[in-house]
């Protein structure tokens, strides 16, 4: 066991949580609401405390978001989102839309993805962000199960939509529903802003399990307050940072802290959504002088797989913190980073129904390399066995999280017995992760309980992918599983039971990717497929993904299970 830990450059009291142990003893989270000025039992609206906030407190010219484009940059100020977001929350109440109502967006990330989303949620709505790698099915599946009012698209997207009745705006069209025809005809003036209660939702994201249909996600307003206060302690986020996350808004974790948690601290935020390549990475640390960089595991292996050549051209003197989440973090990524940047990596850990960091290596506490870190103040992290009980120090056993913190989703879209499943053994969240704590309070990662896969460090259903497979009709059964890879974490691997008219060639193999590519986002397409006799299940029929696993790995079932 790794308990090594990495020196610090500077002083614990320069950081925004500077006493560990006595924050963890004194704080509470009724405490934060002042601090982004909310009044105890007053309504509230999120969009108002990331945006019109700081223009009231005289902060209106600080840039707020800098859309990065290979040619040149878009920024926009504090005070252009604000007026920018009432214009689109007016001309979304013209068109009727009213509180609590839903409207997807389903965009790549455009600032008028950023405008929508705060536009819609001051408007009192709920926004759904809806990943735009998705294809035609999976879309269309979100569309039916959240029955939004409107959705906001391009035109390009449109395309996968059609069909589906479902009214819609679309950015980059000149016509009547042209996203930008709309909010000219709308004013930034009266204030459109909803005052809302704080468990009212913000916000629905799907993401999956390893079973069943993807589950929306339902998150609300009460988030703020961790949001903001995780931004502070865990990203160390203070006024004058460039801050990068690299996620995109279609995963939480460009929501949560791609969007909330920057803008509620008032920081600078960068977005770049082209494609990766290193040495573009490097420039945008480092031209941008990005001081905060929030990023994955998966983009950290492209990095480290890039060499040392492609880094040295570049010097970061102005990065002071990285930090990273999704995946297991490696030690491996420590000695990287202190040798390009001379910065350790903070991990952090959290998962979509937690809506914000609940567990972080912080500044001021000595990382350990390849530990999660331990959980953020006010948050209650324990590892328990199978009746609930608390377990010791070492014990492995499953990662746990006292029931009640702001950010905690607030349901499953259309679905109380999923989000009941969470909850079976109170007062405990069940997290599903496997995990072990250490003498000293860090928690260190072990793996999973149920058999989701981590692609690009986003969370993958199995289930999603072999429903698509068995679509062909040569294809009578198929069990996906994550097939360990050394730059990329994990990749799809599909097993499959062949029907008996069809013979495994290399035509039909082609065949059948060529087929769920048609039906799958790109990342999800499995890069092997091998043929089985059978597929392994239980006497019920479940199948059994992890005794394929041990095929894959040529190791026996019960040593993986153990
Ligand atoms: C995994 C939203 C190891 C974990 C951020 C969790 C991690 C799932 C870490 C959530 C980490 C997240 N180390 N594993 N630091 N952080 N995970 O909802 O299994 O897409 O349950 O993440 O990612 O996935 P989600």
């Amino acid at each position: 066991m790794k308990t090594g830990s990495t020196k610090r450059k500077k002083p614990s009291t320069e950081f925004n949580l500077a006493n560990y142990d006595k924050e963890c003893e004194s704080f509470s989270w009724g405490s934060v609401e002042r601090e982004i000025g909310w009044q105890s039992g007053a309504p509230v609206n999120i969009a108002k405390s990331c945006v019109d906030r700081h223009v009231r407190e005289g902060k209106g010219d600080r840039q707020a978001l800098i859309f990065l484009k290979d040619t040149g940059s878009q920024v926009y100020t504090y005070r252009d989102l604000e007026k920018l977001t009432n214009r689109f929350a007016n001309t979304l109440k013209k068109l009727g839309i009213r509180k609590g109502e839903r409207v997807a967006l389903f965009l790549p990330s455009i600032p008028e993805l950023y405008i929508s989303l705060l536009g819609v949620v001051k408007a009192g709505a709920v926004a759904i962000p809806l990943n735009n790698k998705y294809m035609s099915d999976t879309v269309k599946g979100f569309l039916e199960d959240s029955n939004p009012s409107l959705v906001i698209t391009t035109s390009q997207l449109y395309e996968r939509i059609s069909g589906t009745g479902v009214k819609f705006i679309v950015v980059g069209d000149d016509g009547e529903n042209g996203w930008y025809r709309l909010l000219s005809n709308s004013d930034d003036n009266p204030d459109p802003t909803e005052l809302m209660n704080r468990e009212d939702p913000l916000l629905l994201l799907y993401t999956s399990g390893s079973t069943g249909n993807p589950k929306g996600v339902i998150h609300v307003h009460e988030g703020a307050l961790q949001y903001y206060k995780t931004g502070q302690w865990a990203l160390d986020l203070k006024e004058d940072d460039v801050f990068w996350c690299n996620a995109d808004p279609g995963w939480i974790t460009g929501i949560s802290y791609g969007i909330w948690a920057p803008l509620l601290n008032g920081v600078t935020t960068l977005v770049y959504n082209g494609p990766f390549e290193a040495d573009k990475w490097y420039n945008i640390l480092e031209r941008n002088r990005v001081s905060v960089w929030y990023t994955t595991p998966t983009f950290l292996r492209l990095l480290m797989s890039a060499g040392a050549r492609v880094a040295k051209k570049h010097s970061f003197r102005s990065l002071r913190k990285i930090l990273s989440v999704g995946e297991p973090l490696n030690p491996i990524f420590n000695r990287w980073s202190q040798a390009t940047f001379n910065l350790p990596i903070h991990d952090s850990w959290w998962m979509t129904e937690t809506g914000g960091i609940m567990i972080a290596n912080f500044s001021c506490l000595p990382v350990k390399p390849g530990s999660m870190g331990k959980p953020v103040p006010g948050v209650n992290a324990a590892i328990i066995n199978e009746s609930g009980e608390e377990l010791l120090p070492l014990e492995m056993g499953q990662l746990a999280i006292k029931a009640g913190w702001p950010a905690m989703m607030r349901g499953i879209w259309n679905d109380s017995e999923k989000y009941g499943h969470y909850f079976v053994m109170p007062p405990w969240y069940l997290t599903g992760d496997l995990a072990y704590r250490d003498y000293e309070g860090y928690f260190w990662f072990q793996g999973r309980i149920d058999d989701v896969l981590k692609i690009n460090s986003e969370r993958v259903g199995p289930f999603e992918i072999e429903s698509k497979l068995v679509e062909h009709p040569a294809v009578l059964e198929a069990g996906v599983i994550g097939k360990p890879d050394p730059l990329r974490g994990e990749i799809i691997k599909a097993f499959i039971v062949l029907d008996s008219h069809y013979s495994w060639s290399e035509e039909l193999k082609q065949e059948i990717l060529h087929f769920t590519s048609s039906k799958l986002a790109p990342h999800l397409v499995p890069e092997e497929i091998e043929v089985c006799s059978r597929m392994p299940r239980t006497r019920s029929g479940k199948l059994m993904r992890r005794v394929l696993k041990s095929w894959e790995l040529g190791i026996p079932y019960s040593d993986l299970s153990s």
